[in-house]
């Protein structure tokens, strides 16, 4: 079997930068058109400036054969300024804000601590560019259950900002719950919508403990209880033009990942496309695949499709035990498993 689809974008990417980012880019440039770039570097990407600089740096190091663009992100903070955003939006190649709610994950702590409090100014800006916010929807209230923290997000966040500034153009990144599929279908198409990771429509959170620790299954928002996968999945096949990919494909070094307090991240840009193509099949769903592979995300964007395609082929490949790069090694996710579905350009 062979599908033909026209090329994906990834709505939601981690690139890093350094020999990270030598070693990772050519993955995510080999099957994506463009890609969001979070923002979330050490230090985080907070002023357009920089994230002018870590645009170039990042095509640099795209595959002279590839065509990749990076779509960037500033990353939100107490103290980012109305101005910024019209900065950002003037300089042609920002298209989103982050919110990281301080603490909430990797690289978070320079992110918001108050969002009501501290960044109603920068939102309304916001409003005026028509500049998405692209949230990061877990609270970080150490009391509240780990497995909680993205329904409690949108009951004391998300909802209050939306019923606030109803124009805001809003994405909740990796949607992990029943609840957040159910929220954004609740919500006005065209002005929130969701991505949605492989991670979180193959596996539930079993896959952590699977025979043992699983690190390479970590992520955050953390995997959840099988209905809640069922859940995203069947909204994402149903063809709602509110969900689009987004890996979080977000690598780390080996050693970060194995370790007495490994970081949180998942590894799937080499598998991604393998895997939302598996997904569509079993829900018996190939023909919305490229609607939300290629055309949901620019939509709700306001930018052009893609005009060339890749093809995707019922083909078993082995996926590799790991990429090692100057600094050690990257596991990807289903490292030396066999999938099914293989893209290549045509
Ligand atoms: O698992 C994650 N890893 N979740 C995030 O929100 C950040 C990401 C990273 O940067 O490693
Ligand atoms: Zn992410």
């Amino acid at each position: 079997m062979e599908l033909t689809i026209t090329r994906p974008d990834d709505w939601h990417l981690h690139l890093r930068d350094g020999h990270l980012l030598q070693a990772v880019v050519s993955h995510s440039a080999n099957h994506f058109g463009r890609g969001i770039v979070m923002p979330n570097l050490k230090p985080p990407i907070t002023t357009t400036s920089a994230a002018v600089a870590y645009r170039e740096t990042i095509l640099k190091a795209v595959p002279a054969s590839s065509d990749f663009t990076p779509l960037m992100t500033l990353y939100l903070t107490d103290t980012t300024t109305p101005q910024e955003i019209k900065l950002a939006r003037k300089s042609g190649v920002i298209f989103a804000v982050k919110l990281y709610p301080a603490g909430a994950t990797t690289n978070s702590q320079d992110g918001v601590t108050d969002l009501f409090g501290k960044c109603l100014p920068v939102l309304e800006e916001m409003v005026e560019q028509n500049m998405p916010l692209l949230v990061h929807g877990e609270v970080t209230d150490p009391s509240v259950d780990v497995f909680d923290r993205e329904k409690v997000f949108i009951d004391t966040v998300l909802q209050p900002l939306i019923q606030r500034l109803p124009q805001l153009k809003v994405v909740m990144e990796h949607i992990t719950t029943m609840d957040a599929a159910r929220f954004v279908e609740s919500c006005k198409e065209g002005t929130v919508a969701a991505t949605v990771t492989p991670q979180h429509l193959v596996l539930n959170r079993n896959a952590l403990f699977q025979g043992g620790l699983q690190p390479h299954n970590y992520c955050l928002p953390i995997l959840k209880r099988e209905i809640h996968r069922q859940a995203i999945v069947s909204s994402v096949t149903s063809g709602n033009k509110r969900f689009f990919l987004g890996t979080d494909s977000a690598p780390h070094e080996r050693r970060g990942k194995e370790c007495s307090c490994g970081c949180a991240g998942i590894y799937n840009a080499p598998v991604a496309l393998s895997l939302y193509a598996k997904v569509f099949e079993e829900a018996g769903a190939l023909d919305k695949l490229e609607a939300f592979t290629s055309f949901n995300g620019p939509d709700f964007y306001g930018l052009p499709r893609n005009k060339s395609k890749i093809k995707l082929t019922k083909n078993l490949w082995r996926v590799p035990e790991s990429f090692a790069f100057s600094l050690g090694e990257i596991i990807p996710m289903f490292a030396g498993e066999t999938l099914e579905w293989q893209a290549s350009f045509i």
